[in-house]
């Protein structure tokens, strides 16, 4: 099943979605795609024209010719890069199967109201990713790609998806937790803190603590590892990204590109499912 998204003037919005072929009927909107974690993303060679594409496993296998070193490794490589030679249709085919539902999203509107004014913004209009619309959720083991224009509503889907903000009406599932909202934030940080690893893309790295206990933190936070663990832990990750010469460094003295590094290895301290 392929289906797209696009992004009217008003905001991200799926009510005006179609098939896979009549996606170029907005010119100059929003553009993601979605794949199976061992599946090629594709999409139909028009780059300026903005869309969405939402592929899932049933699409991809039709397309399944990578080379056998990208096989059973999830990627986003457009195989059309590689030579026919090296492609195969026929070797042994290791297939990730997707799991369960892991993004609901249901009839989701975002609008910010502008202080002192009567204005307002809306960001997102009718955002659908349910069995009974044409998205289908987002499931266990899937790798998406949302992109679009600047202010498009991209972080405003992701903040409310990562539990940082609350939509204006409509409701998400979050691995079977039903927000909307109404929902608290103890509830919400909850959440988050156990099954949502979010980076931010303004770091939001606390400034007076050093690399190492800004990853420390969310594990420190949740209690669920000894003290020697998640130390253990926090060392294993910053390594993982390849700053273990900056460990005891404060935000201040780290480039952009290695606090951004240090905000994705607090994201995976509590190992998240998301
Ligand atoms: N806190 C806010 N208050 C008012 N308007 C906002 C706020 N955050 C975002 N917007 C507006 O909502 C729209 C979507 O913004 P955003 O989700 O940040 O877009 P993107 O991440 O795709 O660049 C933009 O028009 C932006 O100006
Ligand atoms: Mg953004």
């Amino acid at each position: 099943m392929t289906v797209s998204t696009m992004l009217n003037e008003s905001g991200l919005t799926s009510s005006d979605v179609s098939g896979g072929n009549q996606m170029n009927k907005s010119k100059d909107k929003m553009d993601s795609h979605r794949i199976n974690d061992n599946g090629p993303a594709t999409n139909n060679g028009s780059s300026s024209n903005a869309q969405t594409l939402l592929h899932q496993q049933d699409q991809q296998t039709k397309n399944d010719y990578r080379h056998p070193q990208h096989q059973g490794a999830g990627t986003t490589r457009n195989t059309s890069r590689y030579h026919p030679d090296e492609w195969t249709a026929t070797g042994p085919k290791i297939e990730k199967q997707m799991g369960e539902p892991v993004i609901v999203i249901d009839r989701l509107y975002k609008t910010y109201k502008i202080p002192g004014s009567d204005e307002s913004v809306r960001a997102l209009n009718d955002i659908n990713l349910s069995s009974d619309s044409e998205f289908a959720p987002v499931r266990r083991g899937e790798f998406v790609i949302l992109r679009g224009p600047s202010g498009g509503g991209k972080t405003s889907l992701l903040n409310i998806l990562g539990t940082i903000d609350l939509a204006s009406s409509g409701k998400i599932q979050i691995l079977g937790e039903v927000i909307d909202e109404k929902s608290n934030d103890a509830y919400l940080s909850d959440l988050r803190l156990r099954r949502i690893g979010f980076v931010f893309q303004t770091f939001n790295l606390l400034a007076t603590m050093s690399a190492f206990e800004n990853v420390e933190l969310p594990m420190t936070i949740r209690g669920k590892l000894s003290v020697k663990e998640r130390k253990k832990r926090a060392l294993e990750l910053l390594t993982l990204v390849g700053l273990q010469d900056r460990v005891a460094h404060l935000p201040s003295e780290l480039s952009g590109g290695e606090q951004q590094r240090v905000t994705i290895a607090r994201a995976l301290g509590n190992n998240p499912e998301i």
